[in-house]
């Protein structure tokens, strides 16, 4: 599975860890920056992170911000992403699971590493349960038209 992951300068450290957890997983990832911690624009992260899930070079997204807040409302902007910012387990597995989310923003300002790994594992490994929760993704998908 290949992962795209972006973030802002609040965020690269964190993004570096994650990538080196992801590569020990056996993920191919696709780094598109940013990678200084020199102070940037998040939007331009999240585009390019979306932009890769879209034409599906990436299987999946990852972004990283301060909060994830702010990555999670620019790429909830790109036509075809579902993105949520989870910051902690539970909501990370769900959100896979019932909303077929396809991009997972944290808040490096939030969480430590060691919880990161663990919201990066439970989302990259839930599958979504279709059903009744397919007709739910197609009415909000609805949305964009
Ligand atoms: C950057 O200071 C900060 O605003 C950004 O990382 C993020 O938290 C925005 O939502």
């Amino acid at each position: 599975m290949k992962i795209a992951i972006g973030c802002d300068h609040a965020a690269v450290e964190l993004k570096n860890k994650i990538i080196k957890h992801l590569e020990e997983k056996g993920y191919g990832v696709d780094d598109k920056g940013t990678y200084t911690s020199e102070s940037c624009d998040y939007p331009v992260y999240a585009k390019a992170v979306c932009d890769s899930v879209n034409d599906k070079s990436a299987d999946l997204g990852i972004l990283v911000c301060g909060t994830g807040i702010g990555m999670s409302i620019a790429a909830n902007k790109i036509r075809g992403i579902r993105a949520a910012c989870c910051n902690e387990i539970f909501t990370a597995e769900i959100t896979r699971r019932h909303n077929n989310t396809n991009v997972l923003c944290m808040g490096a300002r939030v969480i430590g590493e060691e919880v990161a790994y663990k919201v990066v594992d439970a989302f990259l490994e839930a599958e979504f349960e279709g059903g009744k929760h397919q007709r739910r993704v197609d009415m909000f998908m609805e949305f964009e038209k």
